[in-house]
């Protein structure tokens, strides 16, 4: 089963403590920039991105599946904002999007989808639909630190731990000889004891993309990095403390998961 075809990522973010801690976090990323419309490439069920919306940016959105862009108008309205959303693989973006933007984004680690050739004609061609000194922003995991480590098996938190129901949740990673990766997310079920299901959810592939090579990209389509920011608080909920200085180039080895703001400059 494909990961983005299930519900798994319908309440993504949706929490009230998620929302604010994301409404917080992009305050302190954009105040400083003159902007109003934000697009979302890969908008998924729109729980990262109606933080924005409640800070009153003008948003809209676009991603491959169908099936979440669905449930991201429904978190959006019940939320009590209206949004225009439609189906677009971002690498095709340019050539639909109606208008230009003050800012570009994709969150969740979007972008590592598509192999780095892709991303490079991704910033190339979206940035003819970027307004004068616009933005644009992503999150992506340290995919340095993960190639370093290259790992192939992550017991994650039990989705449900009590005395008669126990849901397991483990993260399987199939490295390929190109470094792409698949995670397949195994689910296992035991009730009073008794082993009762097991279901594997597959993630699409990953190409990793690393730091410098997603720099010299921007670098070479005209974007200049204004602000990289570790978004660990963010996005995972890690009970390993790490002791970091607070400044990103130190701590990069550390942080597992990061966010680069770029200005368009030319
Ligand atoms: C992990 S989800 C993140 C969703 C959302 N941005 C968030 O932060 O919660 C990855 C999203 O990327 C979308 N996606 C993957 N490849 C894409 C592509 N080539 N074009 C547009 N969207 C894509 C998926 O459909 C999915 O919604």
């Amino acid at each position: 089963m494909n990961l983005y075809e299930t519900s798994a990522l319908f309440s993504q973010n949706m929490s009230k403590k998620q929302q604010e801690k994301f409404l917080n976090f992009y305050k302190q990323v954009f105040s400083e920039y003159d902007i109003t419309t934000i697009h979302d490439c890969s908008i998924g069920a729109g729980g990262t991105t109606i933080p924005l919306a409640k800070l009153g940016y003008r948003i809209s959105g676009s991603d491959l599946s169908e099936t979440l862009l669905k449930k991201a108008k429904v978190n959006f309205e019940e939320e009590g904002h209206s949004i225009e959303l439609f189906t677009s693989d971002f690498r095709k973006l340019s050539e639909v999007l109606p208008n230009t933007y003050d800012c570009i984004i994709s969150t969740g680690n979007s972008l590592p989808h598509v192999n780095n050739g892709d991303v490079r004609n991704f910033i190339k061609s979206i940035s003819t639909k970027i307004n004068k000194d616009g933005l644009l922003f992503i999150d992506i995991r340290n995919w340095d630190k993960i190639l370093n480590e290259k790992p192939v098996f992550k017991a994650r938190d039990p989705l449900v731990m009590t005395e008669d129901e126990h849901v397991s949740l483990y993260q399987i990673w199939n490295w390929h000889d190109d470094q792409s990766v698949d995670f397949i997310f195994v689910t296992s079920i035991d009730k009073k004891g008794k082993h009762e299901k097991t279901s594997l959810t597959h993630a699409p592939t990953y190409y990793p993309l690393k730091y410098n090579d997603y720099e010299k990209m921007l670098n070479d389509c005209g974007f200049e990095i204004r602000r990289c920011y570790d978004v660990d608080d963010l996005w995972l909920n890690s009970h390993k403390e790490e002791i970091k200085t607070g400044n990103f180039k130190e701590d990069f080895s550390k942080v597992n998961w990061y966010a680069v703001l770029a200005q368009k400059v030319r």
